[in-house]
């Protein structure tokens, strides 16, 4: 079984994949890592992030510990990250990537593109969406709770840039699956956002 979460930055959609997976005894896998850490390793080669040469070679030498490093989040990794996503190879790099990862066991996934391109037969998907305001103000807390210091306006502007750029690209762009159920979280704190998120899935599973 696979359960595909998606939807744009700071949506709260990696709160709420994590804990179904946890409530359904599922493994989950935040995609967004892998695009990070590609991203991540071309800012360590003092290379361009949108240099499609490179970045397919880091997406086809990508390994799990990849994921685990600590310097994956903050501003710089969050363009890197999306500049990587926009190119082909590299997405068609990281494909079989989150499609073993699915098979093996089942998963919950979240990204951009689950319900879309890596699993468009997932018999539920859910695409968590916020308010622009509402999430610039969740990832300006977290920024701060890390004690990066940032201005609000500023992350707004950094958050809308970023969804247009992963929306509006050619390669997979994040848009709702036809299929998918859309989730608001603008009124919704983490507790009650995973409720509502539940009773879909339940509803949803129930059903078919
Ligand atoms: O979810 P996130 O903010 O960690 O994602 C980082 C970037 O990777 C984001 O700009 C969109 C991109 N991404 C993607 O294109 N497809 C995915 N399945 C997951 C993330």
């Amino acid at each position: 079984m696979v359960i595909a979460v998606d939807g744009p930055a700071a949506a709260g959609k990696g709160t709420l994949a994590r804990r179904l997976a946890e409530s359904l005894g599922l493994p989950y896998l935040d995609t967004g890592l892998l695009y990070r850490a590609v991203g991540r390793r071309l800012l360590d080669q003092g290379a361009d992030p949108a240099d499609p040469v490179r970045a397919e070679a880091a997406a086809r030498a990508l390994r799990p510990e990849d994921l685990r490093r600590a310097d994956l989040r903050g501003p710089a990794a969050d363009h890197a990250a999306s500049a990587v996503a926009a190119l082909p190879a590299v997405r068609a790099a990281l494909l079989d990537w989150q499609r073993d990862f699915g098979r093996a066991h089942g998963a919950v996934l979240d990204g951009r593109d689950i319900g879309t391109v890596v699993f468009p037969e997932a018999p539920v998907k859910l695409f968590v969406t916020a308010s622009d305001e509402e999430r610039a103000r969740r990832r300006w807390l977290e920024l701060r709770g890390r004690g990066v210091a940032a201005e609000l306006a500023e992350v707004l502007a950094e958050l809308r840039a970023r969804d247009a750029r992963d929306a509006g690209r050619a390669a997979a762009p994040m848009r709702p699956a036809g299929d998918a159920l859309l989730l608001d979280t603008t009124a919704l704190d983490a507790e009650a956002a995973f409720a509502a998120a539940w009773s879909l899935v339940r509803g949803k599973l129930g059903r078919d």
